[in-house]
């Protein structure tokens, strides 16, 4: 094998990915155009819910998911601190306050019995919603996590960047996949180059509220609206009265629009969404070789006194990582940097950050969170990884703990 350079991640882009994005940049749209509800429509079938928006990527998806559910100051909103910040930040964008609830160290999930011990401990009312991460790929069951935001009035929001065609069963053995709004109130994807579909930068939310989606589709564009049948501002409209039926309402020019909420503008470009449809098809692909990868790794380092795997099957898991906890992680680190294999560490806890602490956050508070990221490590994890590649790896490693 020549050595080539092994990274925990990375994208795949072949002939037909450039061929749709060079077909977008030849047709009229770069943005705004036909590919963008293409994409949405596709994806929603993907994942099996009634909506998806596409935006310009997946930290502009959680803001859109806060500001849609109307989270405002003071607003406590419960996370695990073991995902990218962002899950986090979603929150202090609109002037929430993030309350970090500890992982189980067996799934690296957040842990439900900690959440529930906070939801008992405090007022009825206390918490305004649930921000559940799909950590690595597998999948929170949010069946159970339903139950106590209808008993608590919480809002759910999925983050499953990590999950496209990821799925955990439910109590009545149904496939649910990450994502498709049976449980939580809004789900969203990145798009960035090390995840399971690349745009460069890109996101998705989805969901099966209609109310919520008219939200998200006006925040998306600067709080615009171009429904006849939203406008508040009758006294600029023609000749100062609403249209009252469809027919009136084709008089009416087509310029006219409204700000209505301060929004953004969180698009998707069109050849963005080119690229996402051409990914998309390549998904399935993608995520059963990512499963391959992922059992080569089981067979290889079960049972060995030396590691320690995130818990549960490989049924489900959509392994946009693969991860592992091991003691001498730095040492082990560096030792396969030398063989030219760049591993990772997700995440180094997002409540020890220095923006967090400066709020309160302190070492310590999130034991299992804590202990998890001194040993963690994601090995190469992606589609194009070859079995000569992985072989490599798995070598490395037990040559390093086992001579
Ligand atoms: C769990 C999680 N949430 C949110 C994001 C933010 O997505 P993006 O990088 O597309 O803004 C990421 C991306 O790394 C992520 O891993």
């Amino acid at each position: 094998m020549k050595n080539n350079i092994i990274t925990y991640g990375r994208q795949s882009i072949t002939k037909d990915d450039i061929d749709a994005v060079i077909d977008a940049l030849q047709s009229d749209y770069l943005t705004q155009g036909p590919k963008i509800s293409e994409f949405e429509s596709k994806f929603a079938e993907y994942i099996g819910c009634k909506y998806a928006v596409a935006v310009a990527n997946g930290t502009a998806a959680l803001h859109l998911c806060t500001l849609a559910l109307g989270v405002k100051d003071g607003d406590k909103v419960i996370t695990t601190p073991i995902t990218f910040a962002a899950s986090a930040n979603c929150v202090k964008y609109c002037g929430g306050d993030v309350i970090f609830s500890d992982i189980n160290p067996l799934t690296y999930l957040i842990d439900i019995e900690s959440v529930k011990h906070k939801l008992t401990i405090s007022p009825h009312g206390t918490y305004k919603g649930l921000i559940l991460v799909d950590f690595a790929g597998r999948a929170v069951n949010l069946e159970d996590y339903k139950k106590l935001a209808d008993e608590y009035n919480l809002w759910i929001i999925e983050d499953a960047c990590h999950a496209p065609g990821g799925y955990f069963v439910d109590s009545n053995g149904k496939k649910q996949n990450c994502g498709n709004g049976n449980f939580a109130d809004l789900a969203i994807f990145s798009f960035h180059p090390v995840k399971h579909i690349a745009c460069g930068e890109g996101g998705m939310i989805t969901t099966n509220n209609f109310d919520l989606y008219n939200k998200l589709l006006k925040y998306r564009t600067h709080g615009i609206t171009k429904t006849n049948s939203e406008f508040l501002n009758s006294t600029l409209f023609a000749n100062g009265e609403l249209p009252l039926n469809e027919e009136d309402q084709k008089k009416y020019p087509t310029w006219y629009m409204e700000m209505q909420v301060l929004g953004f503008n969180y698009r998707l470009t069109d050849f963005q969404a080119a690229l996402g449809i051409s990914q998309l098809n390549k998904a399935n692909n993608g995520l059963k070789r990512r499963i391959e990868i992922a059992s080569k790794y089981e067979r290889a380092f079960g049972g060995k006194s030396w590691i320690k795997r995130q818990s549960g099957s490989v049924e489900g898991h959509a392994y946009h990582l693969y991860i592992i906890e091991i003691e001498k992680r730095l040492e082990l680190y560096n030792f396969l940097k030398t063989k030219n294999i760049f591993t990772q560490v997700h995440y180094i806890p997002t409540h020890l950050m220095p923006y967090y602490r400066v709020l309160g956050w302190e070492e310590g508070s999130m034991p299992f969170a804590e202990n998890y990221y001194k040993g963690c490590l994601s090995l190469p994890m992606y589609p194009t990884l070859t079995d000569e590649e992985q072989e490599f790896v798995i070598n490395q490693i037990s040559n390093f703990f086992e001579k």
